[in-house]
């Protein structure tokens, strides 16, 4: 691919994802965007895996802290907990709150 056309569809994925929680930077929406594929389209679980939608951000922050020390036994989210730092959790918490 070339890189014009590279560039122009990495800027049209940015603006759709961007419609969804405005402030967010671009960041936090790749590794947020990381965790759907578990917990649902727009963080909003069809199955047995909680929402992440709406989720208070504080709540949120928490679980992802006590996931990666091993506070909150987990199947999985212990590893997806580890890969990240509490700016990532505060920034990620954020995101999920304001997702509706
Ligand atoms: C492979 C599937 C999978 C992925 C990917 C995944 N999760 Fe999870 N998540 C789970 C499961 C399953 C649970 C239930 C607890 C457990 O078994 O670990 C959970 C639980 C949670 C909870 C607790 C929710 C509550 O209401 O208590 C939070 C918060 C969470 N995940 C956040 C995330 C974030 C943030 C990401 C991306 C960085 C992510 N998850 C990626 C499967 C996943």
């Amino acid at each position: 691919m070339n890189p014009t056309l590279a560039l122009a569809l990495a800027g049209i994925a940015c603006l759709s994802v961007s419609g969804v929680a405005g402030a967010a930077d671009r960041h936090t929406q790749t590794i947020a965007s990381t965790c759907l594929s578990c917990h649902g389209a727009g963080g909003k679980s069809q199955g047995a895996i909680p929402s992440l939608a709406g989720l208070q951000k504080d709540y949120f922050v928490k679980q992802m802290q006590d996931f990666k020390s091993g506070a909150r036994p987990g199947t999985i989210m212990k590893r997806h907990a580890s890969g990240y730092t509490d700016a990532e959790f505060a920034a990620m918490g954020e995101y999920f709150a304001n997702l509706k």
